[in-house]
């Protein structure tokens, strides 16, 4: 219920590759499709009264661009930075140079797979990390995104 309180706006960045979910390695992502994963979320972030904005993007530079941009726009981020999670020092920094709050997700269980996904770069500057449940991931990250913007305001 939206209490006449300014709706909080929350940017989901998906990461490379995530546009292939669904046919993408199913025993370890799931059958859901990335439009299945966003009809639920917006049908959830409707019922909690979260504004939602929702970018795909297979390229790294993009990625940094739009975290760039959430400065003074979002209330917070969730990201799944996929593959780039493991290595990319630009989408860290760029998560340390803005002040809107991130949280990561992962569908995958990270640190029970290769050792090479053990690593997170971006775990030091979020929040925290929601990973492993799948789809229910990035429910459990949007409830969580909720919960601290209601506390905040
Ligand atoms: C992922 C895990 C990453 O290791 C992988 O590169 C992905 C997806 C996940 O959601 O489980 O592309 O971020």
């Amino acid at each position: 219920m939206n209490l006449g309180v300014s709706q909080k706006r929350v940017l989901i960045i998906h990461g490379p590759n995530l546009n292939l979910l669904g046919k993408r390695e199913p025993t370890i992502y799931g059958v859901k499709t990335l439009e299945d994963i966003n009809a639920d979320l917006c049908v959830h972030a409707r019922k909690i009264a979260v504004q939602l904005e929702i970018v795909q993007s297979n390229h790294e530079g993009i990625i940094v661009d739009t975290i760039q941009q959430a400065q003074g726009q979002f209330d917070l981020i969730i990201i799944n930075a996929a593959a780039f999670t493991h290595y990319s020092v630009a989408i860290r920094d760029a998560l340390a140079a803005i002040t809107v709050p991130a949280i990561e997700v992962h569908l995958s269980n990270i640190h029970k797979r290769e050792e090479f996904r053990h690593k997170s770069l971006i775990a030091p500057v979020v929040i925290g990390q929601i990973c492993g449940f799948g789809s229910m991931s990035y429910i459990l990250a949007l409830e969580a995104a909720a919960t601290i913007l209601q506390q905040e305001a």
